[in-house]
Order: structure tokens, then C-alpha cells, then sequence
């Protein structure tokens, strides 16, 4: 499927594997999806199997993220890790905002904002997750919830670093609950937020971003998903915890 912009598909591991486990899903990894070029693949595991992930994946086409950062460069920060150290293990991008983030750790968008400009410097890649709750959705409120997540959590950002900043449309009722939106609400959705893109930069950056949809993404409703115009890649949190049912989502895409 010949898309306008380059598929990214990431998985989200959570807190999940130790090390060693960690280890073994990369090398299975590696071994079924070598051949492909056409899409992006990223794996974004804890910080404990940052280092060993990193080393497994040295002359592979899979890319290491982080599931997320500081907004600080160092200091007395107890618990937190920054960008920096982030570049040591030759991660190239950063889950931000991550909604299980905003509701448990009561993330904000001006923090993640802050954040995503702290990546930038550091010349990190965001994924910036944005979504409505599901008594949201149903109260119509959804394209405000999303304005206020996407001016907010995007504030700041240069057209240059927007370019470089993946976005992740994730409706949380859709997260972990085996309830995936159709392809047309996620078409929806993403649409939009490019049209916001419009409106916050110009229409050269929305035509560049590339914008992801979370949610229960399966190797079954891939195709579909991303053969959506505006859909372009997937965010995986469950289906990427197995080499083979991440591996079945990247082929169904292609
Ligand atoms: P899920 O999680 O694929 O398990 O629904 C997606 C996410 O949280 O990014």
C-alpha cells in the first residue's frame, strides 16, 4: 500500500519484560521483520532493558524509543531520567503523555509541552499522545477534548520541530479493552487533527506529521487502520508484548 507519508508503528511495552525477556522479543523481532524497509518499526521497552535492547538491536531496521522523560536536563530530580541519558542507549524517540501518564501521574499538557521541547533539544523524536475518554466521545465533546490536548501539549514547538514530532491518537476507551475505533473514526479523528495542524503551523508541516492511532491494534484490523488516508502507523501497547502478533500487525500494514 503506497502511502504519502512513511508508516511508523511503535510498540509500547509498558511495564512490562525484564531484561532477558526483553532481549529475546528484539531478537525474534529482528529475525521476521529484517527484510522490511517500508515502514518505521520502533520498540519502546522500560528503562531497565534500555541498555541491553540497544545493543541487540545494532545493525537492525528496528529504532529504540522511551516510554517517556523529564522535562528537566539534570538535577535534583529523584526518580526522573533525562533526555540525555536517554542518548546514551541510542534511543531516537520519546512516548510523551501517554494516557495511563496524564491519568495516573496527572500529566498536563504544559508539562508534556515542555517535554517535547526538551526532546527536541536533545534531538529526540516525541510521540505525543492525545485522546478523548469514552463519557467524552459520548457527550460530543471529543474535537474539544483533542483541540485543547493538541494546542497544549504542541505549544511552543518550532514548524521545524512539529516536523520531526509523531503524533498518537489514542482513545482511551479503545486502550487495552480489545474495543478498537472503526477505521472511519479513527479517519475521523485524524483528520481533524491534521486540520489543526493546519490552523497551528501551515499546511506544509500537517502534510508532513505523521499521526498514529492507539488503541487495540491488531494484526487483524492493521490493514484496515492504515489504509485510512490520515492513519500512519499504529501505537501497540498489548499486540507488541509477541514477536509474532507485532510482527503480524507491520505485514498486514504493507
Ligand atoms: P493497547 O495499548 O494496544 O494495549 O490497546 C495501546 C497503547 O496504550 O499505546
Amino acid at each position: 500500500m503506497q502511502k504519502e507519508r512513511k508508516l511508523i508503528i511503535a510498540g509500547n511495552w509498558k511495564m512490562n519484560k525484564t531484561v532477558a525477556e526483553a532481549v529475546d522479543l528484539v531478537n525474534d523481532l529482528k529475525l521476521s521483520l529484517a527484510p522490511i524497509k517500508e515502514v518505521d518499526i520502533v520498540v519502546c521497552p522500560p528503562y531497565t532493558a534500555l541498555s541491553e535492547v540497544s545493543k541487540a538491536m545494532i545493525q537492525s531496521n528496528l529504532r529504540l524509543g522511551a516510554q517517556n522523560m523529564s522535562e528537566q536536563n539534570s538535577g535534583a530530580f529523584t526518580g526522573e531520567i533525562a533526555a540525555g541519558m536517554l542518548k546514551e542507549f541510542s534511543v531516537r524517540y520519546v512516548i510523551l503523555g501517554h494516557s495511563e501518564r496524564r491519568q495516573y501521574q496527572k500529566e498536563s499538557d504544559e508539562l508534556i509541552a515542555k517535554k517535547a521541547l526538551a526532546a527536541h533539544l536533545a534531538s529526540l523524536k516525541p510521540i505525543i499522545c492525545v485522546g478523548e475518554l469514552l463519557a467524552e466521545r459520548e457527550a460530543g465533546l471529543m474535537e474539544q477534548v483533542l483541540e485543547t490536548q493538541v494546542r497544549g501539549s504542541l505549544a511552543g514547538l518550532s514548524k521545524e520541530q512539529m516536523e520531526e514530532t509523531i503524533l498518537a491518537y489514542e482513545p482511551v476507551w479503545a486502550i487495552g479493552t480489545g474495543r478498537t475505533a472503526t477505521a472511519a473514526q479513527a479517519q475521523e479523528a485524524h483528520a481533524f487533527i491534521r486540520g489543526l495542524l493546519v490552523k497551528m503551523f501551515d499546511e506544509n508541516v500537517a502534510r508532513r506529521v505523521r499521526i498514529q492511532y492507539g488503541g487495540s491494534v491488531k494484526g487483524a484490523n492493521a490493514r484496515e487502520l492504515m489504509s485510512q488516508p490520515d492513519v500512519d502507523g499504529a501505537l501497540v501497547g498489548g499486540a507488541s508484548l509477541e514477536a509474532r502478533s507485532f510482527a503480524d500487525i507491520i505485514k498486514n500494514s504493507i
